[in-house]
């Protein structure tokens, strides 16, 4: 189980009075400078509330928000291509300056919270240490600096080392961020004691429970676009599930594999074999796969589409599948009945579009009715498709880590949790 020290684990008296740093993942989806959902926000608070509520000297946070430079690439091209001036400030401001997460965070936690202008430099230093008694501080995005990601590790223990001059005590609450060796998240842990908050806790805890030891049956649905993007998480799942269901795109990589006729539903080919790989793995484990028996399709990738419902292998070329039909949807709550642990990562079909949400709200519905199941959402757009179904509150744990949930279950040690302090 979870090995490493929790912000719990620290005593009061290395607390109160003390300079705290923490690593928060508030890289929330942004809009012209307006959070438009605050859910990872809201999740640090616990961590947050308890540190404050031991009163350190000062509270420093610090977090990325999107990623500055390559966006911004992507964006000035974007805007060549259609003939617009690229203001760049503008954009920015837009998407990822701390400023407006600065002031949601005060109004939260009902605290005036100051902002620095960079992460590292000599102005911020001169702020940190001119904080008095019960500030609190978030430093601006820390990927401005190219050295919070860089893949020269000297460049990010430098980096690492700036920021922990701030304080006396690393919390390392970014989750989401765990999976990534970053100066802000791993380096920084060389230089200070380092611990883990409430927020990591909890989703380690959950999802490590998942993988080491989950009561059962345990059920696994995975869906979402790509085979490609999970076969490491397929992998490791077959050593653990009692039974696996498979939708959304990457489920017509299986089918085609199988010799089914999926007509243009997305594929890749490419992926054929190591789908045939792991359905053989499957079989000889004497765990099914559960895959769909029956489609929605279009001839046309668009939300008012014409759509049919067509029986598997029996999608015309021209047609692509877009969600799982009503057989599969039974077959699918079939699968999950009895079900003591379900983990779920991935849509099931295009549910942002209405007429393609069906299979996805309909198995969310169904996870939310099963009597006494532990159920564990992982991430990504799972979580946005469970919000949309109107049963988030229903779930036992909703990841706020996408990439970082994958990578756990995957089996692979995440550097930001390796580097904080064994119990
Ligand atoms: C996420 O949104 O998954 C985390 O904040 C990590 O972001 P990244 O993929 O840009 O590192």
């Amino acid at each position: 189980m979870f090995s490493k020290k929790s912000i719990k684990d620290i005593p009061v008296s290395d607390i109160n009075g003390k300079r705290i740093l923490v690593r928060v993942d508030f890289n929330v989806p942004m809009k012209d400078g307006v959070i438009q959902d605050d859910t990872r926000i809201q999740a640090a608070l616990p961590t947050l509330e308890y540190i404050l509520a031991q009163q350190p000297k000062t509270l420093i946070l610090m977090s990325h928000l999107g990623d500055p430079k390559k966006d911004t690439q992507k964006a000035k091209e974007k805007a060549l291509q259609a003939g617009v001036t690229f203001d760049e400030e503008k954009y920015l401001n837009s998407k990822h300056r701390m400023a407006p997460i600065a002031a949601h965070l005060g109004q939260l936690l009902k605290r005036s919270v100051k902002l620095a202008p960079a992460a590292i430099g000599a102005p911020t230093l001169a702020i940190v240490n001119h904080l008095i008694e019960g500030d609190i501080l978030m430093l601006e995005n820390t990927r401005f600096h190219t050295e919070e990601t860089s893949k020269d590790a000297a460049e990010r223990e430098k980096m690492g080392k700036a920021l922990a001059e701030y304080a006396d005590l690393f919390v390392n609450d970014a989750f989401g961020t765990a999976h990534r060796a970053h100066a802000s998240t791993e380096a920084v842990a060389h230089f200070l004691p380092a611990v883990a908050g409430l927020l990591m806790e909890k989703e380690i805890q959950y999802l490590g429970k998942v993988m080491e030891d989950p009561d059962r049956p345990f059920v696994a649905i995975i869906g979402g676009a790509k085979v490609s993007s999970k076969i490491a998480v397929l992998e490791n799942l077959l050593l653990k599930v009692d039974r696996l269901i498979v939708g959304g795109g990457m489920a017509y990589t299986f089918l085609k594999a199988k010799g089914l006729a999926i007509g243009d539903s997305l594929v890749e080919d490419d992926m054929l074999d190591k789908a045939r790989e792991i359905l053989q793995i499957a079989y000889e484990k004497h765990i099914y796969i559960y895959l769909p028996i029956d489609h929605v399709v279009t001839n046309e990738f668009s939300p008012d589409a014409e759509s049919r419902h067509v029986a598997r292998g029996n999608i015309d070329d021209g047609w692509m599948g877009m969600d799982i039909g009503p057989l599969t949807i039974e077959k699918f709550i079939g699968a999950i009945k009895g079900a003591k642990t379900v983990f779920w990562n991935g849509p099931l079909g295009v549910f942002e579009f209405e007429r393609f949400s069906k299979g996805t709200m309909g198995i969310a519905k169904a996870l939310a009715e099963l009597p006494d199941a532990t159920t564990i959402i992982g991430g990504g757009d799972s979580v946005s498709a469970v919000n949309k179904s109107g049963v988030a509150d229903k779930m036992t744990h909703i990841s706020t880590g996408g990439g970082a949930s994958l990578e756990l279950i995957e089996g692979k040690v995440l550097p930001g949790i390796a580097a904080l302090l064994e119990k």
